[in-house]
């Protein structure tokens, strides 16, 4: 059952064994498919924009238990990733998204996450209280319903990766509307829950992991069901799409990772402020980029 197995991942005392959970990285995996990428030239000067190595050098995959569940493993450069993890904590923590710490008045007015916890007089406490933004049609945690007017503009390069993503996959046109960008400490959780807010559940639901890494539990439509355990690491691109984008789904833990993707040997690329401030953050910490269709095709609001 769902709830067994979030249990045993997430205990401490003692430490769970990770042999079952599927690590799609392992070149030996039985349990995943190599699946074709389609490329077109197109995406590929989108591609250089949004910091991704070429398509046609992708791997995706299926899993063969868990059908309509996608996985592109690592599809960015280290540069991009480095850019992607700075604007998730520089760039879309700022108005007008929605933080997870507005609702406690931490942050006056003119202050930003970002200035607040780096800044001149940083504060370590705002840092790790960062659990979430919301972009686009913002996520009502409590009605779980979208609403036209608690809308604001998403912006252009998540709709455009997201858009690469789906025509590599061979979706039809995919137009991101609404995001949630989770930040995991080493100790958070996300507990099992389904995503069905949107109108139209036909479209793929795409979720990228940046920083350390995470073990996400998919299990069924029911949490009676059972759930496999997955590996995501920095860069991998899950893909929640036809029979599994309703199944439960939640991350009972954070592990360090064992490798760390956003390094590169080449020295042009120097260490700015901005991504000092990043690396220090993601060295305890995970992001996930989770970025929905909410309406169908052809219609233009709720
Ligand atoms: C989510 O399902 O909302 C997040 C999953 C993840 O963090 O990988």
């Amino acid at each position: 059952m769902f709830k067994d197995s979030f249990k045993y991942y997430k205990a401490r005392q003692p430490a769970p064994d990770l042999k079952d959970v599927i690590d799609v990285h392992n070149s030996d995996n039985k349990n995943v498919r190599k699946i074709t990428v389609f490329a077109a030239d197109c995406q590929n000067d989108l591609s250089l924009y949004l910091g991704l190595k070429p398509v046609e050098g992708w791997s995706a995959f299926d899993f063969i238990n868990i059908p309509g569940l996608l996985f592109i493993k690592n599809p960015f450069t280290p540069s991009g990733q480095r850019n992607w993890i700075v604007k998730c904590l520089k760039n879309y923590t700022k108005k007008p998204n929605i933080l997870n710490i507005d609702a406690h008045g931490f942050l006056n007015d003119d202050k930003t996450w970002w200035d607040e916890s780096f800044g001149a007089a940083s504060k370590t406490d705002l840092l790790a209280k960062l659990r979430w933004a919301t972009l686009g049609y913002h996520h009502n945690w409590d009605t779980k319903h979208y609403a036209e007017n608690f809308k604001t503009e998403i912006p252009q390069d998540l709709k455009d990766l997201t858009s690469v993503f789906a025509t590599a996959l061979g979706f039809n046109k995919f137009n991101a509307e609404a995001a949630i960008i989770n930040y995991y400490r080493m100790n958070s959780t996300l507990a099992g829950h389904t995503d069905h807010s949107e109108i139209y559940l036909e479209a793929p639901l795409f979720s990228v992991s940046f920083g350390q890494t995470a073990v996400f539990l998919i299990g069924g439509l029911k949490l009676e069901d059972p759930a496999h355990a997955l590996l995501l690491r920095s860069g991998d691109v899950v893909v929640m799409s036809g029979n599994s984008r309703l199944r439960y789904h939640g991350v009972p833990r954070i592990l360090y990772g064992d490798s760390a993707p956003w390094e590169s040997n080449d020295q042009s690329l120097g260490e700015c402020n901005d991504w000092k401030r990043a690396k220090s953050y993601i060295s305890e910490a995970r992001i996930n980029l989770n970025i929905r269709q909410v309406l169908k095709p052809g219609q233009s609001a709720l």
